[in-house]
């Protein structure tokens, strides 16, 4: 009994490890983490250990950029102050490597696995919002439902270009809306720990704490919950 609780809890302990520092199975991620000293400009932050390439990072700043075709411009030309927040965007959802309390499957033919309800600062999408609500748009989530006739996504018929503050109303639904729940919408600050960073100049990256949060927290056997209720039930001789 003793030995199939502790691989129970060596189990855990490697896959919380594991969720700690992994990449996504997607389009464009590494199948593991690690230093790219390349990373361009916006992406820079990620350095250190990243899910993405430089050629990622590259692509991820340029307009209608191989990675997904996908054209900022289709109700007239996007802002330089809001485009820059979708290439951050782009870049935490590239090069993240702290994402993996979020990984769900995904339904999806160009990936395998998603990110859901990241909790996402409140600054960070509140900043987004405040650089994006007088751009336009005709659609309030970005990853279903364009023309792609083109070869890239056009407004389909039916929908009239309007501005983001007509199409999303608030900065809670833009966040979560246009990524189909990728991020959830938080009050927590980018101190406080509990909140995911899409712009961070510290090194080392400070969301993997938060990772580390969310993990420990989460309903199955977390790793300082193995840790001290074992020994407990070892000491009550329960075994
Ligand atoms: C990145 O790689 C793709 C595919 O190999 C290539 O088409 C593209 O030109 C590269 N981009 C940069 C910026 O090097």
């Amino acid at each position: 009994m003793r030995t199939v609780i502790l691989v129970l809890a060596l189990v855990s302990l490697a896959v919380s490890q594991d969720k700690l520092n992994m990449c996504l199975t997607a389009k464009h991620h590494k199948a593991k983490p690690g230093p790219e000293g390349q990373l361009y400009k916006q992406c820079s932050p990620w350095k250190d250990n990243a899910c993405c390439t430089a050629n990622t990072t590259e692509e991820a700043h340029n307009d209608n950029s191989y990675l997904y075709n996908f054209n900022w411009n289709h109700c007239g030309t996007m802002s330089e102050t809001c485009k820059k927040h979708f290439i951050q965007d782009t870049c935490f959802y590239e090069c993240s490597p702290h994402l993996g309390p979020w990984i769900q499957l995904a339904d999806d033919s160009w990936r395998k696995e998603r990110i859901l309800d990241v909790p996402l600062c409140r600054e960070d999408c509140e900043s987004w919002w405040n650089d994006c609500k007088n751009d336009f748009t005709c659609k309030d989530n970005w990853h279903k439902g364009w023309d792609w006739t083109t070869g890239r996504n056009e407004c389909p018929t039916g929908t009239q270009c309007k501005t983001f503050t007509d199409i999303f109303h608030t900065a809670q639904n833009m966040c979560e809306t246009i990524w189909s729940n990728s991020y959830k919408y938080t009050t927590y600050t980018k101190d406080s720990g509990k909140c995911m960073q899409m712009w961070f100049t510290e090194v080392p990256n400070p969301n993997k704490k938060v990772a580390e949060y969310y993990l420990n927290k989460a309903p199955s056997v977390s790793v300082p919950a193995s840790l001290i209720i074992l020994p407990a039930l070892f000491s009550m001789q329960l075994f």
